[in-house]
């Protein structure tokens, strides 16, 4: 984007606004709906939770098209109340009548904080999950309808998450930056000089939304933060932060940590629960990982250690949008700080 750095601050209206309707075209939902890991663990979950479904009812905060909301039918919910502030509301109520589903689930356009209910829920079921768990935050409106709607002893699914960390060594991007050195000799035109350039526009302060090769996985990943759905309160999301210790696996040249997350579903079945994994040892889903490039590569050997503290926080610009900083040391190297943000994809040039 040609004019990136010269964003304008949103007020929360517009904020709002602009979230919404990226929810309103086809694409997002195609990508979610087409997402098999993502849509048929929630189904999964919903369907082997049925014993504490059935002829119970269910509040789905941020309905989207539904999908959600009929599996809860199909689990034999007695009503499920499908609340969804964007316009694709209007394709979820042809979707649950075409499902046949009418007389059980119900879809009201609105957002879970001003819409008025006519009862309290048993159960409470939601897609939150943005890039890097947080991104979007949307888990407050999860935890205003939970402190809203839900009656005590609810089951909300998912009902735990958990964010990891990994140092990784991405190849591609130290050939991206090598390629400069490279066109001399197919043109005969020096650009060696644009590899510095390059660095700044590549590992830049940037959470890229990428998949990572397991094999550039440098170590096992570190657990930093876990929410307990039932009682995170929103205060507590305004940082979300952990430490971290790990070892390296062997001898690598480290250029970026990925942080992924996994959240969980209470099942009564063995073994108890029921996982969606983001991780990079899994297979893939939409939500890719979050890598997060250090400004220069670091060798490491077999069982360097690394530490630090990562935390989580939305951006001063839009409170939708995450922010990544990560406290780090590798190996005996002195401490090092850094601070990632996602993107403004929907930043406006200045006038
Ligand atoms: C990640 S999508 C999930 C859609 C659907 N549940 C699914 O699993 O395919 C989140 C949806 O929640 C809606 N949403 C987000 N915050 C909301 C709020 N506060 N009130 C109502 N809907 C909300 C968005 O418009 C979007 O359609």
């Amino acid at each position: 984007m040609s004019y990136a750095g010269k964003k304008r601050k949103l007020d929360k209206t517009r904020q709002d606004r602009v979230y919404f309707d990226s929810y309103s075209d086809v694409t997002v939902h195609e990508e979610m709906i087409a997402d098999y890991v993502r849509t048929n663990t929630y189904r999964t979950a919903i369907l082997k939770n049925s014993e504490l479904i059935r002829g119970k009812v269910v509040l789905d905060v941020g309905a989207g098209t539904g999908v959600l909301s009929i599996f809860c039918a199909q689990a034999g919910a007695k009503k499920v109340y499908a609340v969804e502030a964007c316009s694709i509301a209007e394709q979820a109520v042809e979707i649950v009548k075409q499902n046949n589903v009418e007389d059980v689930v119900e879809v009201i356009r609105g957002t879970v904080e001003t819409v008025e209910l006519p009862e309290k829920v048993e159960v409470i079921v939601s897609e939150w999950m943005g890039y890097a768990l947080l991104h979007e935050s949307m888990l407050n409106s999860v935890l205003y309808a939970r402190d809203r709607w839900l009656k005590a002893g609810g089951l909300i699914l998912p009902s735990r998450a958990e964010l990891y960390i990994t140092p990784i060594s991405d190849p591609v991007v130290e050939d991206r930056l090598y390629f400069w050195y490279t066109v001399k000799e197919q043109y005969g035109v020096d650009m060696s000089c644009m590899s510095n350039f390059a660095r700044r526009c590549i590992k830049n302060s940037d959470i890229i939304v990428s998949n990572v090769a397991m094999e550039d996985v440098l170590s096992h990943p570190a657990r930093f933060a876990e929410l307990d759905l039932h009682s995170v309160t929103v205060e507590e999301l305004r940082t979300v932060k952990g430490r971290f210790t790990c070892e390296s696996f062997g001898s690598a040249a480290v250029n970026a940590f990925c942080v992924y997350f996994t959240v969980t579903f209470p099942c009564p079945e063995k073994p108890h629960s029921l996982v969606l994994s983001t991780s990079p040892f899994y297979p893939e889903t939409h939500w890719k990982q979050a890598v997060l490039y250090l400004d220069s590569p670091v060798e490491v050997v077999q069982d360097t250690p690394f530490s630090g503290e990562v935390s989580m926080f939305p951006s001063e610009d839009s409170s939708r949008h995450i922010c990544i900083h990560v406290d780090y040391t590798i190996g005996e190297q002195k401490e090092q700080s850094k601070t990632f943000s996602i993107p403004d994809w929907t930043a406006e040039p200045q006038p």
